[in-house]
């Protein structure tokens, strides 16, 4: 699995150090209350295993399939729930977590149905966000690192299902496209 990797972008402890920052910010924004966490699978699951166990606050943490990509590495642009039902959020402030924004599909359909569903606030944090033009006009309140226009795997991300568990972010070897 390692051979297939060309380099890497962002290495473990790297992210683990930025974790720490996230986690605090995050702790600091929502003191004392009761937050709903709705992770976005597969993609997230890495990230938000590592971050929400920095938070030492009561969390209620849910989990949504959603899926954007269809095996290949552009976004297909549409946006299906694999699941149908959401946690319940009425009235709820939540904090949505994703694995990467890149067109901002993907956050902007989940923060949009969160809100339709009567959550009073949502805030979106994403271990990477690609520097380029979203899309969709959603920018997330915490950003792990950003990174430049191409197609990573690793730490949760996948190229047809595999790489989720390479423990950072790389690049593979043979340019996919
Ligand atoms: P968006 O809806 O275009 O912002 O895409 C978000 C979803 O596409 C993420 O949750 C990932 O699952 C997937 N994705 C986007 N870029 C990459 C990448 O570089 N590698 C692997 N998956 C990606
Ligand atoms: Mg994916």
């Amino acid at each position: 699995m390692e051979d297939d990797i060309d380099r890497v972008l962002v290495d473990e402890q790297v992210i683990h150090k930025r974790l720490d920052v996230m986690a605090k910010e995050i702790r600091q924004d929502f003191p004392g209350e009761v937050l709903v966490v709705v992770v976005l699978l597969k993609g997230a699951f890495v990230f938000a295993a590592d971050l929400l166990r920095r938070v030492p606050r009561m969390l209620e943490i849910e989990c949504v399939n959603v899926a954007s990509y269809h095996g290949g590495t552009e976004s297909s642009g549409v946006v299906s729930f694999l699941d149908h039902k959401l946690p319940e959020v009425k009235g709820r402030k939540v904090l949505l977590l994703d694995d990467i924004l890149d067109t901002g599909r993907t956050l902007k359909a989940v923060v949009d149905r969160l809100l339709e569903e009567g959550a009073t606030e949502v805030k979106t944090g994403v271990l990477l966000a690609k520097d380029k033009p979203h899309a969709e006009d959603v920018a997330a309140d915490y950003v792990g690192f950003y990174i430049a226009d191409e197609f990573v795997v690793g730490y949760g991300l996948d190229y047809q299902g595999r790489y989720r568990n390479l423990p950072y972010v790389g690049v593979l070897k043979t340019p996919v496209s």
